[in-house]
């Protein structure tokens, strides 16, 4: 039995409109199982109507990106500050498609760590590896210089108000999941990193798993040792199978 609470958390990704974004989350407000913690990211117009339908609720709410900057001329930009007052807790930072599409680079993604815990959010970091990377071997020396470069600006210590997240990037959105054996190696190897640095922050650390979790695979991914919960996309725009890989947790 693992010391840390389960996770899992619905990245919306830019899907649905607003009567999809409340239906979907009024029915995992109700439905979300006790004893796990449960989030969803909605897009940024959805936050605020999103916000008031898990009222009363113990469903989290997050944001999907920040801003590298407090404030300022930045046109289109939304701030860490903002998502707070929008009753956000959480953001994702350094999603795959933050980094490829949108040209994060780790520099850019350790300062919207900073950024959104400097706003009281807890930041949900996002390393994995692509395909090309995974054959030539590189899987681990990617997912290291991913995990440093945050590291190496907001110290270990920042990671007790963080969560991980190990997504490969060919397992996004392709219905080709790692298998809980390959997930658990790379989890493994990112706790083990921490732990050389600190043992009791490597130790109550989540980290997640994401790439293609289903409602039939997520009982076998969080039953590995090292994987604290997914990040769950495609499957969290239906409200069953969302719900199914909560009770899974
Ligand atoms: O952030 C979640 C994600 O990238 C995984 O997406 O559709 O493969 O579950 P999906």
């Amino acid at each position: 039995t693992s010391p840390r609470t389960p996770l899992i958390a619905g990245n919306w990704k830019m899907h649905g409109r607003l009567t999809m974004a409340r239906e979907l989350a009024s029915a995992v407000a109700h439905g979300a199982p006790a004893g796990i913690d449960v989030l969803l990211c909605p897009p940024f117009p959805y936050l605020a109507p999103v916000a008031v339908t898990l009222q009363g609720s113990h469903v989290h709410l997050g944001a999907q990106n920040l801003a590298t900057e407090a404030e300022g001329a930045y046109t289109g930009e939304v701030s860490g500050d903002m998502l707070a007052d929008l009753q956000c807790g959480y953001v994702l930072v350094g999603h795959s498609e933050r980094r490829t599409l949108y040209g994060e680079t780790d520099d850019v993604v350790a300062a919207k760590f900073q950024r959104a815990q400097a706003a009281g959010l807890t930041p949900v970091l996002c390393i994995g590896e692509t395909l090309a990377e995974r054959e030539a071997g590189d899987t681990e020396t990617v997912i290291a210089r991913q995990l440093d470069a945050v590291l190496a600006q907001v110290g270990v210590e920042a990671l007790q108000q963080a969560v991980l997240a190990y997504e490969p990037v060919w397992a996004i959105g392709t219905g080709l999941t790692a298998t809980p054996a390959q997930a658990q190696a790379v989890h493994r190897f990112i706790r083990a990193r921490i732990e050389a640095r600190d043992g009791q922050i490597a130790a109550s650390l989540r980290i997640l798993y994401g790439g293609s979790v289903k409602a039939d695979n997520a009982a076998s991914l969080l039953a590995e040792t090292d994987i604290d919960g997914g990040l769950i996309g495609g499957a969290s725009l239906d409200a069953d199978s969302f719900l199914a890989i909560c009770q899974a947790a």
